[in-house]
Formats: C-alpha cells, sequence, structure tokens
C-alpha cells in the first residue's frame, strides 16, 4: 500500500478516535457513552488496564473484621478508592492527581459503605423495611446519596438484598428481612434512591447490589460460612431480589463471601456470567468484597494468589477490593496467556463504562462546601425522623398502655439505651456521628415538656451482672406513673461478623426488665436490637413493648412521637421473630411439608414469638371482602382484586394491605405462601380506603425452575389477604 494510502488512512483514523473538537473521542461528552469506553479501552496500556480493576482503601478502617495496610500515596492511575475522607478538599487533590498527573486522565471511582445513611443516619435497612414505605426507603437514599456526593463518595455499597432468615447471622440487619419480594422491593427503591433518574446529576451515586449470592445461607448464621443452597432455592429465593435490582438500572454488584455448594461466589461463573450477563443482560460491573480473591485461597480452590486471580476474572468479577490480587498477577497472566486479553478488556470496559455514565470525566470535582452546607439538613433531619417512626413495629399494647396518656405526669425512663447515642445508629454508621444523635430522654423531654416530667436513671448496663443501681431505678419507678424501659443491642451485636447463638438479651437485662415491673406500674419496653430478639424473659412483664430497632440519628425524636401517639405506629414486621434460635428455621414461606401439623419440636410451641407482617396500631381496621374481577383468568389478562379497609377506630392510621398467593399444586412443590405486591396507605379515622391488585399471569403466578426457566401452569390459585383466602383458576 503506497505512503499516500497509509497516511490517508491514518488520518481518517484518528479523525475517528478524536471528536468533533479534535479532542480524542473519549474526552468528547457529545459521543456515545459505548464509544468512548472503547476509543480510551484501545489507548490503554496493559498496566493501565490492571490499575483500573483495581481497588485500594483510603482513610481510617472502621470495619474491624477487615485488616488492611494503610495506603501511603494515591496512584494516579487507580481505577478506584474505598474512601472514607469526608474532607472535599481532600477528595479534589486526590481525584486532580487522577485527572492531571496520569497519562489518560481517567478520574477515580471513590466507593464507601453508606448502608443506611453518609452522616444523617437513617433506620437500619431491616427496620425500613419493617416501614413498608418505598418511598422513604427511597428518600432517605436520596439523602445519602446527596450527603455522599458533597464528600467525594460517587458510589455505595448498598443495597444488601440477602433474603435472611436466620437471626443468629449479625446481617440480618443490613438486608430486608426474609422475603424475596419484599427484600426487591426495598431493593428497587434504593437503587432509584440512590442513583435518581440520572446517574450523571451531581447529587447521584451509584448503587451496589450485595452480596451475590446466597451470603445469608451461611451455614448456622455463622458469618463468612459456606452455604448450601440448591438450584432451584438459588433460583426461587436468593437471586429475585438481584434481578428486580438490576433491571431497576443498578450500576454495581458485589460478589460475596460465600461459596454456594463448594463454588465460591467470587469464582462463580453461573452467577456472575450466565445469570448476571447472560440472563439478566447486566452491562455494569462487579466488585469483589473485602479481599474475597485472595479468600478464593483458604476457601479450597485456588493454590495461589495467581490462581485465584485468573478464576476471579475469567468467572466475570470485574474489580478487586484492596488485596491487590489482581494488581499483582494480571499483567503476568494476560502476557503468559492465562487470562485471555479480551477478559481483562471487558472488566475495565464495563467499570469505564460507569465512569462515564457518572459524568466523573466532565464532573470529576467537587463544591469544597463546609460540613453545615452538606449534612444533617432540616430535611435529612425531618427525613429520618419520619422514617424511623414508621419502621417500628408495636408489638404489645394491653390495657392502652399507649399512647401515653394525659394522667401520665411522670414518666421514669430507664435501661441503658434511655440516654444512648451510638448504639441508636445501629451497625454500618457510615460517617454518622454519635453527637448528632437525639438520645430517647432528649426526645421525651422534647416531646412531653409541660405534659409529664421525665425521670431518667440509667439503672442496668447491657450486661454483666451490676445490680447496684436497681435500687434507685426501682425508686424511679415506684414515682413514676409510667415506667419506660429502654432495652436491646450494643450496634456491634449486630452487623458483619457479629452472629450470635443465641437471640435472647444478657441475663441482666431481662432480670431488670422484670425488676422494675414488680413496682406493679405500667411498663413499656421499647427494644433496640439489629435483629429479631427471643422476648420471653421480660415480654409478660411488659404492658407494652416496641420494638424500635436502630433508628438512627432522630431515634430519640421518633420514640417520643411514637409514645405521644403524635405517629400511630404502622410498622409490620419484615422478618419472622422465633421463640428463640432453636426454633429457626421459622419463616413464613416455607415450602409445603408432607405432614403439615407434624414434624415438630416436641419440646418446643410450633408458632414463632411475631410472624411475618405482624404489627399492631393505635387504631383498628376492618378489611372488607377481597372482591375479584373474575374468577379464571388466562395468559395475557388481568385478574384485578379490591379490598376495602376501613379504620375503624379513633386514631388516624397508615395500613400496608399485602398481598400474597399460593399454589398448592405444581410441578415444582410452591411455598405455602408468596408476597406478591403490597401497599400502603393513609386512612384517616372513620373512614377507608381501596386497595387494589392487578394480578399479571406471566409476573405473579409463575415460577422459575432450577434453571432459571419461568413454568406457568394453569390450576388452581389462592388469593391470600389479611386471613381471607380467595380462589382464582389459571386457565390455558
Ligand atoms: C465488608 C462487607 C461488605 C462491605 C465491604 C467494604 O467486609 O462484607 O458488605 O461493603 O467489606 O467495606
Amino acid at each position: 500500500m503506497n505512503r499516500k494510502a497509509i497516511a490517508l488512512g491514518l488520518l481518517v483514523a484518528s479523525a475517528c478516535l478524536a471528536g468533533c473538537s479534535g479532542e480524542p473521542v473519549y474526552k468528547d461528552p457529545a459521543a456515545d457513552v459505548e464509544r468512548r469506553v472503547e476509543d480510551l479501552l484501545g489507548r490503554m496500556t496493559l498496566e493501565e488496564k490492571v490499575m483500573q480493576v483495581t481497588q485500594w482503601s483510603y482513610g481510617k478502617n472502621m470495619n474491624v473484621n477487615n485488616v488492611e495496610t494503610e495506603m501511603k500515596a494515591v496512584s494516579p492511575m487507580i481505577g478506584s478508592l474505598l474512601y472514607r475522607s469526608t474532607s472535599p478538599v481532600f477528595y479534589n487533590q486526590i481525584q486532580r492527581k487522577a485527572m492531571e498527573e496520569s497519562r489518560l486522565g481517567i478520574p477515580i471511582l471513590c466507593g464507601f459503605d453508606v448502608i443506611h445513611g453518609y452522616r444523617t443516619i437513617f433506620p437500619i435497612p431491616l427496620a425500613q423495611a419493617c416501614s413498608w414505605n418505598e418511598t422513604l426507603a427511597g428518600e432517605s437514599c436520596r439523602v445519602a446519596a446527596r450527603e455522599s456526593r458533597l464528600s467525594g463518595v460517587h458510589w455505595t455499597f448498598s443495597p444488601m438484598v440477602d433474603v435472611a432468615r436466620d437471626a443468629r447471622w449479625g446481617r440480618v440487619s443490613e438486608g430486608y428481612g426474609e422475603d424475596p419480594y419484599l427484600n426487591g422491593a426495598m431493593g428497587v427503591a434504593a437503587v432509584r434512591g440512590y442513583q435518581g433518574d440520572d446517574l450523571a446529576a451531581g447529587d447521584a451515586v451509584a448503587a451496589c447490589l450485595k452480596h451475590f449470592v446466597g451470603y445469608a445461607y451461611s451455614e448456622g448464621g455463622r458469618d463468612y460460612h459456606y452455604t448450601e443452597i440448591s438450584a432451584q432455592t438459588l433460583w426461587d429465593t436468593a437471586l429475585p431480589p438481584f434481578e428486580m435490582g438490576v433491571k431497576a438500572g443498578a450500576a454495581t454488584v458485589m460478589s460475596a463471601f460465600n461459596d454456594i455448594s463448594g463454588v465460591p461466589a467470587s469464582a462463580n461463573r453461573y452467577t456472575m456470567t450466565d445469570i448476571l450477563r447472560g440472563k439478566w443482560g447486566f452491562d455494569g460491573f462487579v466488585v469483589s468484597d473485602w479481599d474475597a480473591v485472595k479468600q478464593l485461597i483458604p476457601q479450597g480452590v485456588a493454590a495461589d494468589r495467581a490462581e485465584a486471580c485468573a478464576k476471579a476474572i475469567t468467572a466475570g468479577l470485574d474489580m478487586d477490593m484492596v488485596d491487590d490480587v489482581y494488581r499483582e498477577n494480571l499483567a503476568a497472566l494476560v502476557e503468559n496467556g492465562t487470562v485471555p486479553g479480551q477478559v481483562l478488556d471487558e472488566a475495565v470496559r464495563r467499570i469505564l463504562r460507569v465512569k462515564f455514565r457518572m459524568g466523573l470525566f466532565e464532573n470529576p470535582y467537587i463544591e469544597e462546601l463546609p460540613d453545615s452546607e452538606r449534612y444533617l439538613s432540616t430535611e435529612a433531619r425531618a427525613a429520618a425522623r419520619e422514617l424511623a417512626a414508621e419502621s417500628m413495629v408495636l408489638l404489645k399494647n394491653e390495657r392502652g398502655t399507649l399512647p401515653v396518656g394525659g394522667e401520665v405526669k411522670r414518666i421514669a425512663l430507664l435501661g441503658p439505651l434511655a440516654d444512648n447515642r451510638e448504639d441508636l445508629m445501629g451497625s454500618w454508621w457510615g460517617q454518622g456521628e454519635a453527637g448528632d444523635v437525639v438520645t430517647i430522654r432528649e426526645g421525651l423531654e422534647a416531646e412531653f415538656a409541660g405534659k409529664a416530667r421525665i425521670e431518667w436513671v440509667k439503672g442496668c448496663d447491657f450486661e454483666g451482672d451490676d445490680r447496684s443501681q436497681f435500687a434507685v431505678a426501682r425508686a424511679a419507678a415506684r414515682a413514676a406513673d409510667l415506667v419506660v424501659l429502654c432495652m436491646g443491642e450494643k450496634r456491634g451485636w449486630s452487623g458483619e461478623n457479629a452472629s450470635r447463638a443465641s437471640l435472647a438479651l444478657p441475663a441482666i437485662q431481662q432480670e431488670f426488665v422484670c425488676e422494675m415491673a414488680r413496682t406493679g406500674k405500667p411498663v413499656v419496653v421499647l427494644l433496640s436490637s439489629g435483629r429479631p430478639v427471643d422476648v420471653r424473659g421480660f415480654e409478660p412483664e411488659a404492658d407494652a413493648l416496641v420494638e424500635i430497632w436502630q433508628p438512627g440519628t432522630e431515634g430519640g425524636n421518633a420514640v417520643a412521637q411514637l409514645l405521644s401517639g403524635k405517629v400511630n405506629p404502622s410498622g409490620r414486621l419484615a422478618i419472622t421473630f422465633p421463640l428463640c434460635a432453636e426454633q429457626q428455621p421459622v419463616y413464613y414461606n416455607q415450602r409445603q411439608a408432607a405432614r403439615p401439623r407434624s414434624g415438630r419440636y416436641q419440646n418446643l410451641p410450633h408458632e414463632p414469638m411475631y410472624p411475618f407482617g405482624y404489627g399492631l396500631s393505635y387504631t383498628t381496621y376492618e378489611y372488607g371482602p377481597v372482591e375479584l374481577d373474575r374468577q379464571t383468568v388466562r395468559r395475557g389478562e388481568r385478574l384485578t382484586a379490591r379490598v376495602e379497609v376501613a379504620n375503624s377506630g379513633s386514631a388516624d392510621g397508615k395500613e400496608t394491605v399485602m398481598w400474597f398467593i399460593s399454589d398448592p399444586v405444581a410441578s415444582i412443590s410452591r411455598p405455602v405462601r408468596e408476597l406478591k405486591h403490597f401497599e400502603k396507605q393513609f386512612i384517616p379515622a372513620g373512614e377507608s380506603r381501596v386497595f387494589r391488585f392487578e394480578i399479571d399471569p406471566e409476573r405473579d403466578l409463575s415460577f422459575p425452575d432450577a434453571t432459571g426457566g419461568r413454568l406457568l401452569e394453569n390450576g388452581t390459585f389462592y388469593l391470600h389477604v389479611n386471613g381471607q383466602k380467595v380462589k382464582f383458576e389459571l386457565i390455558q
């Protein structure tokens, strides 16, 4: 080919690679994202690609379970940082290094565990699920996203949508409970809250569905342990929330620590490639959990770091969190052919795609605002207070103990959580600060100012055997009209690596409740925990019992509003409260048993303490008959169900109608019933509201087989709503 033709070819090639401005295409914001990705990828060296799939951590590590070497300097080529600083000045300095000192100017993607708030801390996710209020849950993520972006965090390692049914597992606090659909619905609300309508907007963060997949099945509820999950259960239960999150546009996914029957999640090609990409068309990227690539060695599938590296990236794991296995081994593995170059290219492509979609190349820097303009706004606090109040579950309320009546002039406020700040935030408190938290004591003093005097005595610690303050607490109780006991868990008793063999509170707390109840005064127990608690040791002594969970920065105010009646409790359990750990597994949607009324423990009642969906109110709701617009439905048609609910009490309130479907005979046995839809509405006292569920056979009556195929079989189905059971047929 003559020189002229070659010159012309290069001219054309560079014109294609350069945008309309003469700049390289990847720098042209007007160019299509995929073109920008390909252009940039084509310019990258092997070393630059390896750095792009590497994440280091930066800043003070608050997760004691993860050991790390303090990073001394940030390489301008690093792909991502697990970023813990809150300083916008510092963030801009780091980002400027990447943009101006690296050859190609690829922005660093900064991620952080914004699990239930960044600086304004919201209730733990399990509590949020008990609100059944996707709008408020989504709003909490909107607030968290804004506070995160103004601090240099573009990406949150949230939502966690692991369906959890073993309360011994500490991370039950971080997901949305025992039901696949509720996990999926709340996960979708979180993804939409974090990402908004435009990922490139300055107040959006990339979401991260985790932990993919099956982590909550860790054997015995022991964290980080192996799991045994059948293919059918994987498709029936563990995967659906992730599919809902992917379909909602989640930008990233995190691989889990566990294995599934001997195949670690971080080397599982079936889940990370065949399912996530092949079936669901996910085009974002997968990040490992902390050290999860290195952990393939102790998990017994890799002899060394090089093998771990090759197995993880070829399975579809794109970014390596912190253990440096990719950075140390990938270049050599690509050069010697063990890892095909296009495998690395595909991982880099996915990461670049998210960075372009986030607009980080155009807007890598942030405003350097003071804390006062970034955090804890009035609106943020209001959102936290509202969600906290709606997440609390009234478990018992006898003799109208609550709401607190006008005759109560003196409240004895007792227990380890009465004047506590940090434990109300729960685990994964992000950048939350204890000093921001409104204690229960402060909340009550504000709410009952001028109405009742609050007499605060701690009286009892979380654990131990110090009874020295019992007497003074008892005296305060005797002098009061109402005793409010604030009991429960420390924030470190749930969360990561916080598995507990027993669900009971320490004996000293149970004894304290009983002692205070012996004064004969009305007793309200406020239970703050990150998991279902075995309440048998003190529940009989309580006139009223409220699960307040770990309600976050505005927890004290939310509790006070509930006790005063300003807010009518509307929380419903998203996870069953077993009688005790030994009663598990005891979740609602168990499969049908050969002898349903038999095979039970001889020495323990069969029913749980409180079932899924349980929760009381200060008012009463009466359900009219569930009506169907037809008794038979065909594929392609919809069957509309409706029910009218009246608020027959004296207090306005919010009611959640939960719609379950059962399929008593199918080619693969189905759970006894499955949540398929829910809706929460405000119903003024004396009024009623209509709730509807439009049943779509393909969506609501089909079920997966062990390969993920969908089966839709004619026959009888039942719709279950608040104790009513209505039959209908699917015909051809
Ligand atoms: C932790 C957790 C994961 C978290 C990650 C980064 O070990 O398992 O949920 O996002 O490391 O902190």
